[in-house]
Formats: structure tokens, sequence, C-alpha cells
């Protein structure tokens, strides 16, 4: 029976165990997942052997499966998954390393965000390589009320990349014709979860650019202000990775960041990872109606 156990000591997360994602799961078990999720914000499933057929069934158990804007990036034969590494065979060739290493959300920059996000760990440097993830459902808990109401009125107007004016880190660059696929978009500040029903703020670094009705330079303070509320080490895990881990979590309810790593020199020092995100939550009343439409 499929074991889901908080992590000890940590402000969220939990590790999945006596379960095998390479072959189909039972009914049972997808429910049982797509219940722990949003209640854990994030689960690690251990030892996991899987191959990209494995990763991309895996992956819909929480929704459909979305190929990145970065086309150049997607695994041949998969394009749902995102290669993410710090391999660089030629300079000429952005490969996109170090493009996560700043807080933000993925997907946030499209209309239809990003329900969950999962990282098939193929190589793992001996140091470095994590990824930081923060809550932004307790961070949103902990504030006043008052400024919990006032924060629920916001909308937040959101452009692929990095807000953060000369960040060292930043999205990997856009063609043209990929730039005119992304423009800006919406989203609520605070949004409830379809299926936890809990309330977040969402997405507030990096692709949050403004808010609508409000002057730049107070939107920006105000983002600015809520970031660091929401990345202070009380809401904040650290993942650490070996290789076959399977790590997904609740992309609308936390931001996350890459550590900044070295370009790849041996194997020690290297870093692939199979990236998939996907949208919607087949956990949630009227998701099947709504695949119809
Ligand atoms: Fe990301």
């Amino acid at each position: 029976m499929t074991t889901i156990e908080a992590v000890a000591g940590q402000a969220f997360g939990a590790e999945v165990t006596d379960i095998d994602l390479s072959v189909p799961l039972s009914p049972t078990e997808v429910g049982e997942l797509r219940d722990a999720l949003p209640r854990h914000r994030a689960l690690r499933f251990p030892d996991q052997k899987i191959q990209p057929d494995d990763f991309v069934r895996f992956s819909m158990i929480f929704g459909r499966p979305h190929p990145h804007v970065l086309e150049h990036l997607r695994l041949e034969g998969h394009p749902e998954i995102l290669l993410l590494t710090n391999i660089v065979e030629d300079e000429s060739k952005p490969n996109g390393h170090n493009g996560a290493a700043f807080w933000h959300t993925d997907n946030s920059y499209e209309p239809d965000h990003a329900s969950a996000t999962m990282l098939y760990a193929r190589s793992v440097p001996v140091q470095g390589g994590e990824t930081y993830l923060c809550d932004m459902v307790a961070a949103f808990r902990d504030l006043p009320e008052s400024r919990r109401r006032f924060l629920e009125g916001l909308t937040v107007r959101h452009r692929y990349g990095n807000r953060d004016a000369g960040a060292e880190h930043d999205a990997g660059k856009l063609k043209p014709e990929q730039k005119a696929r992304v423009p800006e978009v919406e989203h609520e500040l605070v949004k409830r979860h379809p299926v936890s029903g809990e309330k977040c703020l969402y997405a507030v670094a990096a692709s949050a650019r403004g808010i609508v009705g409000m002057p730049n330079d107070e939107a920006t303070a105000l983002l600015d202000e809520l970031k660091v509320h929401c990345t202070q080490p009380k809401y904040t895990i650290t993942q650490h990775y070996r290789v076959d881990d399977l790590f997904i979590w609740d992309t609308m309810v936390t931001m996350h960041a890459a550590a900044v790593m070295d370009v790849a020199s041996n194997q020690s020092n290297t870093r692939i990872m199979h990236r998939i995100s996907v949208k919607g939550y087949p956990g949630a009343s009227g998701y099947a109606a709504s695949q119809a439409v």
C-alpha cells in the first residue's frame, strides 16, 4: 500500500513510497495522489525507474501536459518533456542554463496557468542543483485580515521573464514568434485552489509586472514586499535530489527557484532533469465537463 508521509522538520512536503510509477496506477492510488499534492504542496517519489512514456503517463494524473514555449529545449520524441541541464555543448545555442534561478511560478505568463510541475532526476551533481520552494497558502493565511481583503481585490499583469531589472538570471530569451504567443495576461493576486479550496497569493515574483489600476512604482513595491514575505525561511523548503527521484509540486500554491549552477565539466557536477508542467485539475469537480468543451 502506498505510503505518504510528511517530511519531518520541514515547512511542507511529503515523501511517497511503496509505489511504482513505471506501471499505470490504480484508481485508488490516483485519488490518493490527487488529494495529497495540494495538501502537502510537494511530493517526492524516490527510486523510480521510469522511461519518458511513463513520466508522461504519470503527469496526466494531475492535468494536461503542456509543451514549453522554448521548443529547442523539448526532449526529442516527447515534446511534453523539457530537458533541463547545465551541459553546454555549443555556446551559440542557449540551453536555458540558470533560466529558473530566481523565484517564479511556471506558466504564470499564460492565461491558463500550470497546476503542477514535476522533475525527474536523471543526473544529479554531488553538490548543488537544489530547488527552493515556498508555501503561498501559509504566506497568505498569516497576513492580517484587512490586508488579505485588500489583496483579494487586486489583479496582476503578467509577462514572460523576470521583472527584476538587471537581474543576474532571467528566463530563456524568446524569439519574436515565441514572444507573440505569450502576450501580457492578467491573474487575480489571490487565487482559490480548485481541489483544496484554500486561498493563496499567486505568482508575486518574476512574471508579475504590475497591478491593474495602480501606479507602477506602487505596484512594484507591493509585489516586492509580498515576494519578500512569501520567501521567508518559515515558508520555504530546499529540495535536494538523488538520481531517480521524481519530485512534483503544486504550481499554483507555491513559488520556486533553482539553485544557481556552474556549467557542467564532469559527471560529478552534471545536472540533467526532465520536466513536465501540466494544466487543469482532474481532481476537481467539473474538470471532465470543461475538457469536453
Ligand atoms: Fe520553474
